[in-house]
């Protein structure tokens, strides 16, 4: 029987999703379609009750269900249950089991071309989803010291105060992380500041970012948002959000099937499709 997965949100239609997982089940041979399915906020439960009802395989969850899904599953692994947001979900025995690939998706992705991790130096930008889903992987990969700047100073302390993993942290003003830059040896920004329209904006300014730093930015459009421009620019490391996004898929797609797909092609897949 063609097994059955999908991604639930909304909006979905332009949802990379389901090309990629489409892409690597042809790849691997396996018989199974994965679809985008449009769920209304006052759907989100019947439409779960369904997916159980009729033996979906699995499932991605996106924007604005992240959350939201928690107490409708059977059960939640402790990162996901941590991080206190599900993007992936098993059906393990008509069990519907929920995860977070976000943030090992984006340590995954780092690993490829930072060996020493834990070693590093980080400063988080932003406090909000995202960064919390990076903030919490990080400090349960062993990394020991990250500091957070968010416009908000009092949601980078709660974040700070909620993290059950080890870390030392400090939260920052932007006048204070901006002086302060030359200490990081990696730099995460995970708000939306960047991102299009808004091009021409930038979160903080690197005047003083290490050339031996490295810039990671979650945003994937634009592929290159003015923060990564400017990193590059002084010759620093630099890494956009396609990474983070085929990451997260490939632990999902591992988490289903076993097999931890090829990453390499479908980088070259979504950039191009993104315009890159
Ligand atoms: P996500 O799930 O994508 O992380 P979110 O939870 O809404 O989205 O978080 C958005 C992040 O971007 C927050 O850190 C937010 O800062 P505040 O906590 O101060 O709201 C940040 N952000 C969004 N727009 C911003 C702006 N114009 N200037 C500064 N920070 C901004």
């Amino acid at each position: 029987m063609i097994k059955l997965y999908g991604v639930a949100g909304d909006p979905i239609a332009h949802s990379m999703s389901p090309k990629m997982h489409n892409y690597w089940f042809e790849l691997y041979g396996i018989e199974a379609c994965y679809h985008p399915f449009l769920i209304k906020e006052e759907n989100l439960r019947d439409a779960v009750k369904g997916f159980k009802a009729f033996g979906m395989n699995g499932f991605n969850v996106t924007v604005p269900h992240k959350v939201a899904i928690i107490p409708l599953l059977d059960g939640i692994d402790p990162l996901a249950k941590a991080i206190g947001a599900v993007n992936t979900v098993v059906n393990e025995n008509g069990k519907l089991i929920g995860y977070n690939t976000d943030g090992p998706g984006f340590i995954k992705s780092l690993e490829k071309e930072i060996s020493d991790l834990e070693q590093r130096k980080t400063l988080i930008i932003g406090a909000g989803g995202a960064a919390r889903a990076i903030y919490f992987s990080m400090a349960e990969r062993g990394v020991g010291e990250i500091d957070i700047f968010n416009r908000t100073a009092e949601k980078a302390e709660q974040l700070k105060k909620e993290c059950p993993f080890d870390v030392k942290t400090k939260i920052l003003e932007k006048e204070e992380a901006e002086k302060l830059l030359a200490e990081y040896d990696l730099i995460i920004q995970t708000t939306s500041i960047g991102m299009s329209p808004r091009i021409d904006e930038s979160p903080i300014s690197i005047h003083n970012l290490r050339k031996d730093a490295f810039v990671c930015d979650i945003i994937y459009n634009p592929l290159k948002t003015k923060i990564l421009q400017e990193a590059e620019e002084k010759g620093a490391g630099i890494k956009n959000g396609v990474d983070m996004f085929v990451y997260q898929g490939a632990l999902a797609f591992e988490k289903w099937t076993g097999i931890f797909p090829e990453t390499d092609k479908m980088k070259e897949i979504i950039n191009k499709q993104l315009g890159g």
